[in-house]
């Protein structure tokens, strides 16, 4: 298992639209494995292949409601079935907007659809914290990002702030 390097905001691979995945095998699994890793090393609580520059519809969640142990979950080629018209509002981040948070309102409840880590067609209901994680890995897959949420101004503020520390990081780097 590798942590792998994640993008970050303004990269234009981030606003692809993921693939399908045709099969659930050990290649595909390694992958997820990966992802798992780069995403507790960045003590993330999700992430979508895209963000490692892999654009195939699988993301990875942990929630890490309990400190020491682990309870990872694997997403291929996740639908929304159904959300509900009652919104929840959580502060996100994302660890490809790096140390940027907002508000933002999304359904609170949904139904998904999706392959587990051994390609086993699966259902799950789920509301909250895991619903609202879900629609945002989700989003990845389709070059969606939290801050397209936003206010014009708002996001274009963040989006100058990221280039210019990214620039900042490429001038130490040498
Ligand atoms: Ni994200």
């Amino acid at each position: 298992m590798t942590v792998k390097k994640i993008l970050t905001e303004p990269d234009p691979f981030l606003r692809q639209k993921s693939k399908p995945v045709e099969k659930v095998d050990n290649d595909l699994r390694l992958l997820m494995d990966d992802m798992l890793d780069t995403m507790y090393n960045a003590q993330g609580i999700g992430l979508a292949a895209i963000q490692i520059g892999v654009p195939k519809r699988v993301i990875v969640i942990d929630l890490l409601k309990e400190k020491d142990k682990k309870n990872p979950l694997y997403f291929v080629n996740p639908e929304i079935l159904w959300s509900s018209k009652e919104d929840a509002t959580y502060e996100e981040g994302c660890l490809s907007v790096p140390g940027q948070f907002a508000e933002i309102d999304r359904p609170d409840k949904c139904h998904v659809r999706y392959l587990d880590y051994d390609g086993n067609k699966r259902e799950l209901k789920t509301e909250g914290l895991l619903a609202t994680c879900i629609q945002h890995e989700i989003d990845h897959l389709e070059g969606i990002l939290f801050i397209d949420y936003l206010s014009k101004l708002k996001k274009s503020l963040i989006t100058k702030k990221l280039s210019k520390q990214k620039k900042e990081l490429e001038r130490i780097v040498v």
